[in-house]
């Protein structure tokens, strides 16, 4: 019986070594939007989405993790793409992050929207840079690993794609919804947000991690399901901190929502009804584990421990 905690630690560790691997080169005139980009992506964040991208690629049963290990750092530069933006005074202004001061407040405005831009890209270089094949006479010639590889890895591209922009679909609809008076005809457009700018990336990498360890449609019709109720439940959770627990411990400044006249969970139903869904969301993703057919017993226990463990987090 595998170790959980040891496991998840072991997988983060991989992440943590490979992160800084992908970024491209950021040389002379061009240095501080390199160390931009480095600064945020070097702060400790939870590293989830890569973490949950590589069980997903284990539980489908793929032997070796350095061929999804792209993907996982590609959606942690998504991320923290977001996270960069998601600072910014135009859009929460915030001016502290994973405990340090926001991208902008140390480079600038400018230098923190290229640097988000410049994450955002080094995702995609980082996924496909190397396409697995080469165009011969006006024929694509699959060069390793063979055109079944080929199709997973360019699936899992595109699973991230498009929770890439979910998540700025989502963020465009909080940013419009902030200030307005909180309504219970609020509920379908707090759902959408929550759905879209939290959730949507984090399916897209349990998908793309079920992609890469060759999952059948169905079975990644699972791995989705449980992103999806798992995703939602990160940002509920999300929203019950930034009410319940403090500046020092989060690493980000507690009571924000409240005061920006943000939609939340917490805002519109309560903090004690928002723990209940959040509980609800728990064992929805769970549950959708069941329909994962074929899949590695342990690892697929371990997915369900992760949905556990981010509903009891601290931070
Ligand atoms: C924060 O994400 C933004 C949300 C989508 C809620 P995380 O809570 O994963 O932040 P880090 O990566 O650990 O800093
Ligand atoms: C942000 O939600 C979601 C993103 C896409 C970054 P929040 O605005 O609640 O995230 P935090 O609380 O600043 O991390
Ligand atoms: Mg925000
Ligand atoms: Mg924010
Ligand atoms: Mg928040």
């Amino acid at each position: 019986m595998m170790n959980f905690d040891a496991e998840i630690e072991r997988l983060r560790g991989l992440v943590e070594e490979a992160l800084p691997g992908f970024l491209p080169a950021c040389e002379r005139p061009a240095v501080t939007l390199g160390d931009a980009m480095r600064y945020t992506l070097a702060l400790p964040g939870k590293r989830v989405r890569p973490v949950l991208l590589l069980l997903a690629y284990e539980a489908a049963g793929g032997g070796d993790e350095g061929e999804a290990l792209p993907y996982a750092c590609a959606v942690e530069y998504i991320h923290n793409y977001s996270l960069i933006h998601d600072d910014l005074p135009a859009m929460d202004d915030d001016d502290l992050r994973r405990g340090q001061p926001t991208n902008h407040k140390v480079f600038g405005e400018a230098m923190a929207i290229l640097a988000g831009g410049g994450l955002l890209s080094a995702a995609f270089e980082a996924m496909h840079g190397e396409c697995g094949g080469v165009v011969d006479s006006g024929e694509l010639r699959v060069e390793s690993g063979g055109a079944d590889l080929l199709a997973r890895r360019v699936r899992a591209g595109a699973a991230i794609a498009r929770g890439s922009f979910l998540m700025v679909k989502g963020q465009a609809a909080d940013i419009e919804a902030e200030g307005g008076v909180v309504s219970c005809d609020d509920a379908g457009l707090l759902e959408f947000i929550h759905e879209n700018k939290t959730a949507a990336l984090i399916r897209a990498a349990v998908e793309a991690g079920a992609w890469l360890g060759g999952a059948g449609d169905a079975c990644v019709r699972a791995f989705a399901e449980y992103g999806e109720n798992l995703g939602l439940a990160f940002q509920v959770a999300d929203d019950i901190l930034d009410v319940c627990a403090d500046t020092a411990v989060l690493g980000k400044t507690a009571g924000k929502d409240a005061k920006a006249g943000k939609l939340t969970y917490a805002g519109l139903y309560g903090v004690d009804a928002a723990r209940e869904r959040l509980a609800g969301l728990t064992e929805g993703a769970a549950e959708a584990l069941a329909g994962a057919e074929g899949a590695d017993v342990a690892y697929i226990e371990m997915l369900a421990e992760m949905a556990r463990g981010l509903e009891r987090r601290a931070k």
